[in-house]
């Protein structure tokens, strides 16, 4: 079973206010997106990556080694949209990933491809939640408590049957959504179910400064631990 990746690396990083796409802020002296790909690319059960890059960065350097670069979409959905444009013909698992989640291992990568290969249509890292987190009204005012224990952090890489994937994208074409929070709510309103496995705690998205700050720390242990 030929399984790709498609790392989405489109968006223009506001949180981080790095004044560059997200993708491109460099640790380690490499752009997020590089850490991506190399991540990517080095799973055993992962024999294609697409890029999605945004404008004008389709060429870099960086990218080199994915086996297409496509550009981004006004939107992570139409993002990942634009990659699925792009799977050579043969791909039957895909996986979908940000770039953002640059330090995601290798293992993470397999272990999604797996849960789709042994047979679930859509699979998902997750982890437990530390804080406990409250639903609030528009007016500040706390309507919930969902139990803690019911609830999971989730990641990517996130992995599917091509055609679960690309059924699910075109669903939320015709219904009219454009934003989707990830790739498993399109599948959820599908009506098809979503497996979680364990995340890695690598796998965190680089969002704000001080998340740039956890990455180096993470590449620092890395280098001491080889
Ligand atoms: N992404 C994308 N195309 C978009 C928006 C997001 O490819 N139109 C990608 C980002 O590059 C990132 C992943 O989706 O790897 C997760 O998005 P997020 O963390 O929100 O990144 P940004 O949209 O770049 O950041 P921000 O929301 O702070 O602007
Ligand atoms: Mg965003």
């Amino acid at each position: 079973m030929s399984v790709a990746c498609i790392v989405v690396a489109a968006g223009r990083g506001e949180r981080l206010g790095e004044g560059c796409p997200k993708a491109f802020v460099e640790i380690g002296g490499r752009p997020l997106v590089w850490h991506a790909l190399r991540a990517a690319s080095g799973a055993a059960r992962v024999t294609h990556v697409v890029v999605v890059a945004p404008d004008g960065l389709e060429g870099d350097p960086a990218l080199a080694g994915a086996v297409a670069v496509v550009r981004g979409g006004a939107t992570r959905q139409h993002s990942v949209a634009n990659g699925l444009a792009a799977l050579p013909g043969d791909t039957e698992v895909v996986l979908v990933h940000d770039a953002a989640r640059c330090l995601a291992p290798p293992e993470l990568f397999d272990a999604v491809a797996a849960g789709v290969l042994s047979g679930h249509d859509a699979v998902i890292p997750g982890l437990p939640v530390v804080d406990t987190l409250k639903v609030v009204d528009a007016a500040g005012r706390v309507t919930a408590t969902p139990d803690r224990a019911e609830l999971r952090a989730v990641q990517t890489p996130q992995g599917f049957r091509r055609d679960v994937l690309e059924r699910a994208h075109a669903a939320a074409v015709e219904r009219g959504d454009t934003d989707a929070p990830d790739d498993a709510a399109l599948v959820e309103r599908i009506g098809l179910p979503v497996h979680v496995v364990a995340g890695h705690p690598d796998a965190f998205k680089v969002t704000r400064p001080q998340d740039l700050l956890l990455a180096e720390s993470v590449l620092a242990r890395r280098a001491a631990s080889v």
